[in-house]
């Protein structure tokens, strides 16, 4: 009995448990009713007198080793991390940092350069209704923007089959109507977020995108603000010496309105595919607010004037990095993101 329990204690001493349950089954073997060192003990009661005091001391010793064994190797799977036995939480954590998805460095960087002069972001419902992202800024009834192509309704009319008028917001503008329902002059805001067209998915074209909204509503506000306001963003945005001009266009919103190019940043102005050799690109469309969206949002025109301007994110991401492709922003392509890592 003396060699048993000697080399049960061996055993014992040398355990190294390699899982909560392995260190269970260990526990099991030795201290349950019907374990090892139970049944020692029954033994026990037929060992010689002269002896019992020495196998006694002996038997001790090996439950008290089995306890302190178990109690020691749960405590090590406690202290760790028990989904991954091998994790070290001191390790250094390495160079693999995330990266800034490269429209969230661009609207970062835009959204800057318009609160350093005072714009305050603004916020509006993805879904939205047909009055602020048509009718309250001026869109004729039968203007082809509430055209099914380009709008998505969510909604039909059960009896009727007809669109309803929910649907998702087609620009950012809605938030110009929002922001002018609920404050008098001045008003002074940038309004960033994701806006859906009904369109065929192409390098140029995705039916989900990111645009950026300016407004400015005081006493005196002139074509002159909104030209310098335009030309500081795309001096800080693209670089000192970048040049602008303005083209004449329309929007129902707007009058005057204009279009807005800046000279081409990837050929400095000498010709290129981007801009398709003119040596200017296109960025942003703006104008001079049209009395009636004024007044229809309870602001009298006769005594506050204001600019708006909108631009699309991609755009001014694709312009800013050289990016050929708009679907490369949406594909989640480590090798594509990994780039703007630093940003
Ligand atoms: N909302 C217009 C568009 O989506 C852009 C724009 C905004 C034009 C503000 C003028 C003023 O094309």
């Amino acid at each position: 009995m003396k060699e048993k329990i000697e080399q049960i204690l061996h055993e014992v001493k040398d355990f190294q448990a390699e899982s909560k349950e392995a260190l269970e089954e260990f526990r099991i073997k030795y201290l349950s009713k019907k374990g090892v060192i139970p049944a020692l003990f029954t033994d026990f009661k037929t060992v010689a007198p002269e002896l019992r005091k020495e196998m006694g001391m002996m038997l001790n010793e090996l439950k008290n080793a089995v306890t302190a064994k178990v109690e020691e190797q749960l405590e090590r799977f406690e202290t760790q991390n028990t989904s991954d036995a091998g994790f070290d939480m001191t390790m250094p954590a390495g160079e693999m940092r995330g990266s800034r998805h490269p429209l969230s460095v661009v609207r970062r960087d835009i959204n800057e350069i318009f609160e350093h002069l005072g714009f305050t972001i603004a916020e509006g419902p993805e879904i939205e209704d047909d009055y602020h992202v048509f009718t309250a800024l001026n869109f004729a009834l039968d203007h082809p923007a509430r055209d099914m192509q380009d709008t998505f309704f969510i909604e039909k009319d059960p009896n009727e089959n007809k669109p309803t008028d929910v649907l998702l917001r087609t620009h950012t503008s809605s938030v110009q109507v929002r922001a002018m329902e609920k404050k008098q002059p001045p008003i002074r805001i940038i309004a960033p977020g994701r806006v859906f067209r009904n369109e065929a998915i192409s390098a140029r074209a995705h039916c989900i995108f990111h645009q950026i909204e300016g407004l400015y509503i005081d006493e005196n506000v002139s074509f002159a603000d909104l030209k310098q306001t335009l030309y500081h963003f795309v001096q800080e945005f693209f670089g000192e010496g970048t040049k602008v001009r303005f083209r004449p266009s329309y929007f129902p919103f707007t009058e005057t309105s204009a279009e807005m190019d800046i000279s081409c940043n990837i050929c400095g102005g000498a010709g290129c595919n981007i801009c398709k050799h003119t040596g200017w690109v296109e960025i942003l469309g703006c104008g001079m607010c049209d009395p009636n969206i004024l007044i229809a949002s309870g602001i009298d025109p006769e005594k506050y004037t204001g600019f708006a301007f909108g631009m699309g994110v991609e755009r001014i991401a694709m312009l800013k990095y050289g990016i050929n492709d708009l679907r490369l922003f949406f594909e989640n392509d480590l090798k594509f993101l990994e780039q703007f890592e630093l940003s």
